[in-house]
C-alpha cells in the first residue's frame, strides 16, 4: 500500500497579475514505511508537496491520496479532522508556544480529540518518553537547547500517534551533532513504530539517513545521484 499517491497534480500560485505554476504534473508515490527524503534548490516546491499531502493547501487538479483518502473529496472540516489524526508535522524553527512547557506544547494537538485529561497527560509522557526529554517536561523551549526543543516538536508530533511524519528542513537550525541525533531519533520512528516519514532537506548528511532521496527541480522530480 501506498500512504502518499500523488497523480499529475499541477499546483499554481497567483502572484498579483502573474500566475506562478509550481507543479507541473506532479507524480510522486511514497509506499507505506518509507523514509523519503526530498532535496532540491529552494523554490522548487518541496514545501509546496509537504503541504499538499499534509492537507494544509490544495492541487488545483489531478489527484492526492493520503492514508488511504482523496483529499480533493474533503471538505475544509473534514480535512482538518482528517490532518489530526494521519499527519505529524515537524518544522524548521520548532513552532512551539513560548510561554508553554514542553508538556503543555506537545499537548496541544490533543486538545482537538476527546480525550479526558488523564489520558491526554499519559499521552503525553509516552511521547516525551520516546523523544527523551521525560526529564524537561516543565521546561519551557527558552530553557532548552535547540535540539531538545526539536525533540519537544518531534513529541508533539507523534502525540497524537499519526502514521504520516512530514519533515521541513528539521535540522536546518541545528549544528551537527544536534542534527544527527534528531535524525537517528527520525530513524528510530521509522524503523521501529514503522512511521512513513517524508523530509525535505538541503543537507545530503540528513538525506543519507533516509531509505531514498528524490530531487525536486522546477516543480517536477528525479531519483537521480548527486554529481
Ligand atoms: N502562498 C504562496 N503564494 C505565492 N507563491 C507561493 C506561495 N507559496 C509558495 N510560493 C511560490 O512557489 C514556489 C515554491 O515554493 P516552496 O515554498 O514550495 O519552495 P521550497 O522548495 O520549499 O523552497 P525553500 O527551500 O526555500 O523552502 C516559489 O516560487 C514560491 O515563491
Ligand atoms: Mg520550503
Amino acid at each position: 500500500m501506498d500512504a502518499v499517491s500523488i497523480r499529475h497534480v499541477i499546483k499554481a500560485y497567483r502572484r498579483g497579475r502573474e500566475q506562478v505554476e509550481v507543479l507541473h504534473k506532479l507524480d510522486l508515490s511514497v509506499p507505506e514505511g518509507e523514509f523519503l527524503a526530498l532535496m532540491g534548490p529552494s523554490g522548487s516546491g518541496k514545501t509546496t508537496i509537504l503541504n499538499l499531502i499534509g492537507g494544509l493547501d490544495r492541487a488545483d487538479s489531478g489527484e492526492v491520496v493520503v492514508a488511504g483518502e482523496h483529499l480533493e473529496k474533503l471538505s475544509g472540516g473534514q480535512l482538518a479532522k482528517w490532518r489530526a489524526r494521519h499527519i505529524g508535522f515537524v518544522f524548521q524553527f520548532y513552532n512551539l508556544m513560548p510561554m508553554l512547557s514542553a508538556a503543555a506544547n506537545v499537548e496541544l494537538p490533543l486538545l482537538l480529540t476527546n480525550l479526558s485529561k488523564a489520558e491526554r497527560r499519559r499521552h503525553v509522557d509516552v511521547a516525551l518518553g520516546v523523544v527523551g526529554l521525560t526529564e524537561r517536561a516543565q521546561h519551557k523551549p527558552g530553557e532548552l537547547s535547540g535540539g531538545q526543543q526539536q525533540r519537544v516538536g518531534i513529541a508533539r508530533a507523534i502525540v497524537t500517534d499519526p502514521s504520516i511524519l512530514l519533515c521541513d528542513e528539521p535540522t536546518g537550525d541545528l549544528d551537527r551533532q544536534s542534527a544527527d541525533d534528531i535524525l537517528h531519533l527520525l530513524q528510530q520512528l521509522n524503523r521501529q513504530q514503522k512511521k512513513t516519514i517524508i523530509m525535505v532537506t538541503h543537507d545530503q548528511k540528513a538525506a543519507d539517513y533516509a531509505s531514498r532521496t528524490l530531487h525536486v527541480d522546477k516543480g517536477a522530480l528525479a531519483e537521480k545521484e548527486l554529481a
